[in-house]
């Protein structure tokens, strides 16, 4: 079952980190989402840990009927106050993704936005993401690589934590990957994300088979 608070070491530091009225990653949506999801099939949309709501927001507003999750209530809580300031429908879950349960065949879409996890819970979660993928269903992705210990303007700082494609092949194994590739571009997203940037992007589509 969802939890409302977790145990991993370092979550609460989110709450904290979005406890003031400013948005810590902005309003608007992630500079690679938005050159993707105008694109995609509208349906279901999955944001994981969506922090405080921009990507789900901006999904909504696209004409998908979103459901935001993240472990940080506070962030939750700031994703519905800019839904309702948008005039959009948004379900929220405040849930850990360790034991998030994805259903199966249940989305057309999930979008994982700078969500970085420890390797082996990463690996489990972007599994059940794919049972979770509806056929025809899509997943974007973008995260920091470890070459971004070198730009320092954004992301974890634990090499642990950040994601090669190499790895996203493997996760997302069963997937058609559209787009696979690590790129440097510039992330000016709010306070949190302020310059070039080295990231990882990945589009994938699930097949009749997957
Ligand atoms: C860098 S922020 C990105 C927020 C959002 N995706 C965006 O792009 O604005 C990372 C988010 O991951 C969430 N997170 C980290 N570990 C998590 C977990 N195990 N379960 C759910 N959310 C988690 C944090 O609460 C935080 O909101």
């Amino acid at each position: 079952m969802p939890r409302a608070n977790s145990t991993q070491p370092g979550l609460s530091r989110w709450d904290e980190r979005y406890a003031g009225e400013e948005y810590v990653f902005g309003t608007e949506p992630n500079g690679f989402l938005a050159t993707v999801a105008p694109r995609l099939e509208r349906g279901r949309a999955l944001c994981i840990a969506d922090g405080e709501g921009r990507n789900s927001v901006y999904l909504a507003e696209l004409g998908f009927r979103v459901t935001a999750m993240d472990a940080s209530a506070v962030g939750m809580q700031k994703a519905s106050r800019l839904a309702l300031e948008r005039n959009v429908p948004l379900t929220t879950v405040v849930a850990d993704l360790r034991d998030y349960s994805f259903g199966r065949e249940r989305w057309d879409l999930i979008v994982s936005i700078f969500c970085h996890l420890p390797p082996e819970l990463r690996r489990d979660v972007y599994r059940r993401a794919v049972d979770g993928l509806r056929r025809d269903g899509a997943i974007v992705v973008e995260a920091y690589t470890p070459r971004q210990l070198e730009y320092g303007t954004g992301g974890p700082s634990s090499e642990d934590l950040l994601v090669r494609l190499d790895d996203l092949r493997v996760d997302l194994e069963g997937l058609r990957l559209r787009t696979a590739r690590e790129t440097v571009r510039p992330v000016i997203e709010g306070r949190g994300h302020t310059g070039e940037a080295a990231v990882v992007q990945v589009v994938g589509f699930k097949q009749s088979s997957s």
